[in-house]
């Protein structure tokens, strides 16, 4: 059983359409949807925003719905110059950039585990299907939608991740990011505490996150437009060769 999760409703739309054989769960104020989704068994959930929400359906996912391995997809603001709107990144290593509990621990370090990240299962599978994800694009991805955020043809990238409670909008912000992360390339909100879990119960895990904003001044109106229109169609087009 894999257990599929994302922030938003928004960003798993296109994966619930797909679902075969569907059975809803309620707890805790989330639905579980569970069935086939190309023929695999799977649970899709959306977590809701943050890293208190995601840990929350992390772990009942594994407690409840007896997964073997977590997939999370979303949406993220890159704070790399190299990465653009419409990119794909696929975690390596998943940091929390506003854990500070100093001076009792290292910044960044997780209290006891010490840790000051955790990395995911091995990517190649993942990558090898975001690349054929991206050669068959247009069977995925309205011509129009491309257009409207200038994406030619959009790269797949395997690098670091930050996550915070925080939405980022702000030059300042991400320079400093960049001084005291220099290897992470793109933050959002849920991929690192997704990671805690997976790495405390032993479950292994991946983090697809498509680029909706540059997490500058812009940041608010990109996400929006991006997230709303083909987040999920991104993640449908990668787990579809992802689960061949
Ligand atoms: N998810 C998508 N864009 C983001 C941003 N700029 N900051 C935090 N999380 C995000």
């Amino acid at each position: 059983m894999i257990g599929i999760i994302s922030a938003m409703q928004e960003e798993i739309q296109a994966l619930l359409n797909e679902l075969q054989h569907t059975k809803t769960t309620e707890k805790g104020m989330r639905t579980y949807y569970s069935g086939t989704l190309f023929n695999k068994n799977v649970v899709l959930v959306f977590s809701r925003w943050g890293k208190v929400a995601s840990a929350a359906t992390t772990t009942q996912l594994i407690n409840d719905f007896n997964v073997d391995e977590i997939i999370f997809t979303g949406v993220a603001g890159a704070i790399n110059n190299n990465l653009n709107i419409g990119d794909v990144v696929i975690g390596k290593h998943l940091f929390q950039h506003d854990l500070n509990a100093s001076p009792f621990y290292k910044q960044f370090e997780i209290p006891i585990l010490k840790k000051k990240f955790v990395e995911t299962k091995d990517a190649t599978k993942l990558i090898e299907a975001t690349n054929q994800f991206i050669r068959t694009y247009n069977d995925f991805i309205d011509l129009k939608d491309s257009k409207d955020f200038d994406i030619t043809i959009p790269k797949v990238m395997h690098g670091d991740i930050a996550s915070g409670d925080q939405f980022i909008s702000s030059i300042d912000k991400i320079k400093h990011l960049n001084f005291l992360l220099p290897t992470t390339i793109c933050v959002e909100m849920e991929g690192a505490s997704v990671a805690q879990i997976c790495f405390e119960y032993d479950i292994p895990f991946s983090i697809i996150r498509i680029i909706s904003d540059k997490a500058n001044d812009n940041a608010t109106i990109d996400f929006s437009r991006f997230a709303n229109s083909i987040a999920s169609n991104y993640a449908l087009g990668i787990l579809k060769n992802y689960f061949a």
